[in-house]
C-alpha cells in the first residue's frame, strides 16, 4: 500500500491550481491579491536545518580550511542547479585525511558501493517555480544574499523565506544586492557605503535585467 496520506494532492495538481490561478489573474485586483499572498509571512520557512547523513561542516571546510564554494558546487556558474559534490570529491582528501574516522564511514561506504550519499535537501522551492543559479551568480548576486553566512554554519539552514515576496523584493531593486562578479563566493564581502552607485554601475555593466512578469518565474 501507498503510505502517502489520503488527503495529499498528487504533485501535478499544484501546477494545475497555479495554471487556473494564472488564468484568473486577468485583472489587477487578482494580481494584487496574489502578490499579497506571496508576501504573506505565513509562507516563511526560515531556520529549516535538517540533520544530514554525514556530519559535514561548512564552518570547518569553508570557514576554517578556506575552501571555495565552487570546489564542491561546481556547476553553479554554468547551470540552473548548484549541484552537490560527488563522493569522489570528498575522497580527494579523505582517502588520506581522517581515513579511519567513524564520522566518514558512510562516505567510504558510498565510495565503495557507488551509491550516492543521501543528502537531505535544505532549500526546496515548488516545482512550478523556475529558478536558475547561473543567471544570478553571473550578474554578481552573491551566494550570501540568499544563503547567508554558510561559512559559519555547522549545519546548513535556510536564512531567507524563499517565497515570492522575497524574490520580488530583489527583482524590484537589484541595485542593493549586486557586487563585482569575482566576489560572489566571498562570504566576508560587505557592501560599500556607496552601494547604490556601485549597484547601478554593475547592473549596466552586466546587463542585469530583472523582471517581475509572472512568466519569468512561472513558465
Ligand atoms: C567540501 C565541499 C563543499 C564546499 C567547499 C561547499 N559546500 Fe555547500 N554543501 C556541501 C555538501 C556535501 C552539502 C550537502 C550537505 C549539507 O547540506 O550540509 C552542501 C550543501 C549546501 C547548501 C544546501 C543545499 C540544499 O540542499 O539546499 C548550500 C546552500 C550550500 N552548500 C552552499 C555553499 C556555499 C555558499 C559554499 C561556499 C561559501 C559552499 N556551500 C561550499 C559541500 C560543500
Ligand atoms: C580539500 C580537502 C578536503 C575535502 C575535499 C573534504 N574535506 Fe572533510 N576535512 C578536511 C580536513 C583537513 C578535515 C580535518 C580538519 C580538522 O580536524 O581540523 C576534514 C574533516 C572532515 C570531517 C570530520 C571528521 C572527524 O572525524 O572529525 C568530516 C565528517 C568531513 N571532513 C566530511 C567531508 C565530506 C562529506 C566531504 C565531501 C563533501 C569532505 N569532507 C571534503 C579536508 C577536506
Ligand atoms: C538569488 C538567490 C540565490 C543565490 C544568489 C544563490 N542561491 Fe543557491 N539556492 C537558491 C534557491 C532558491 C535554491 C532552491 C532551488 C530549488 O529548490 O529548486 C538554492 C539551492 C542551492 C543548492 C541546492 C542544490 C540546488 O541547486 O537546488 C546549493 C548547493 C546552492 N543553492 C548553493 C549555492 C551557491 C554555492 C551559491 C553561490 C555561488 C548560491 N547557491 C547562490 C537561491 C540562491
Ligand atoms: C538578491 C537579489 C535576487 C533575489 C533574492 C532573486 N533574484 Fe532572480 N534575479 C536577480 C537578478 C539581478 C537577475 C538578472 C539576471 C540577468 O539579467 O541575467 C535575476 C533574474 C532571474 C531570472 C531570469 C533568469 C533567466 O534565465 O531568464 C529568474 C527566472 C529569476 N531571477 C528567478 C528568481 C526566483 C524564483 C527567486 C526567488 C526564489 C529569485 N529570482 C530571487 C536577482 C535576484
Ligand atoms: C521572481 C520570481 C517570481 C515572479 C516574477 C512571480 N512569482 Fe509567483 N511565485 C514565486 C515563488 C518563489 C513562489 C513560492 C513557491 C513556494 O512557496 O515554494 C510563487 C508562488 C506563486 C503562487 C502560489 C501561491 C503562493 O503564494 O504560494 C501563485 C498563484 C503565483 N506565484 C502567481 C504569480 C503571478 C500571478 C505572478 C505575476 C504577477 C507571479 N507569480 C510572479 C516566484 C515568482
Amino acid at each position: 500500500m501507498d503510505s502517502q496520506p489520503l488527503l495529499m494532492f498528487p504533485k501535478w495538481s499544484n501546477k494545475l491550481a497555479l495554471g487556473l490561478l494564472l488564468l484568473l489573474a486577468t485583472g489587477p485586483v487578482y494580481v494584487g491579491l496574489l502578490l499579497a499572498y506571496g508576501a504573506n509571512p505565513t509562507t516563511l520557512n526560515v531556520g529549516y536545518a535538517p540533520t544530514q547523513p554525514v556530519p559535514y561542516s561548512h564552518a570547518l571546510h569553508v570557514g576554517k580550511l578556506g575552501m571555495d564554494c565552487r570546489y564542491c558546487h561546481n556547476t553553479v556558474e554554468k547551470s540552473g542547479m548548484a549541484a552537490l559534490p560527488s563522493t569522489e570529491t570528498c575522497m580527494n582528501c579523505h582517502a588520506a585525511i581522517w581515513a579511519n574516522s567513524p564520522k566518514l564511514a558512510l562516505v567510504r561506504e558510498s565510495y565503495k558501493s557507488g551509491m550516492p550519499i543521501p543528502w537531505v535537501k535544505v532549500h526546496d522551492i515548488a516545482d512550478y517555480v523556475y529558478f536558475n543559479h547561473s543567471a544570478h551568480v553571473n550578474v554578481g548576486v552573491g551566494c550570501a544574499e540568499c544563503h547567508g553566512r554558510v561559512d559559519q554554519m555547522e549545519v546548513v539552514q535556510t536564512v531567507k523565506p524563499l517565497n515570492m515576496g522575497w524574490c520580488l523584493d530583489c527583482h524590484r531593486n537589484p541595485e542593493a544586492s549586486l557586487r563585482p562578479k569575482d566576489q560572489v563566493t566571498n562570504m566576508q564581502w560587505v557592501p560599500p557605503s556607496d552601494q547604490a552607485a556601485l549597484g547601478k554601475q554593475l547592473k549596466d555593466k552586466y546587463h542585469a535585467n530583472t523582471n517581475t512578469d509572472c512568466v519569468t518565474c512561472h513558465r
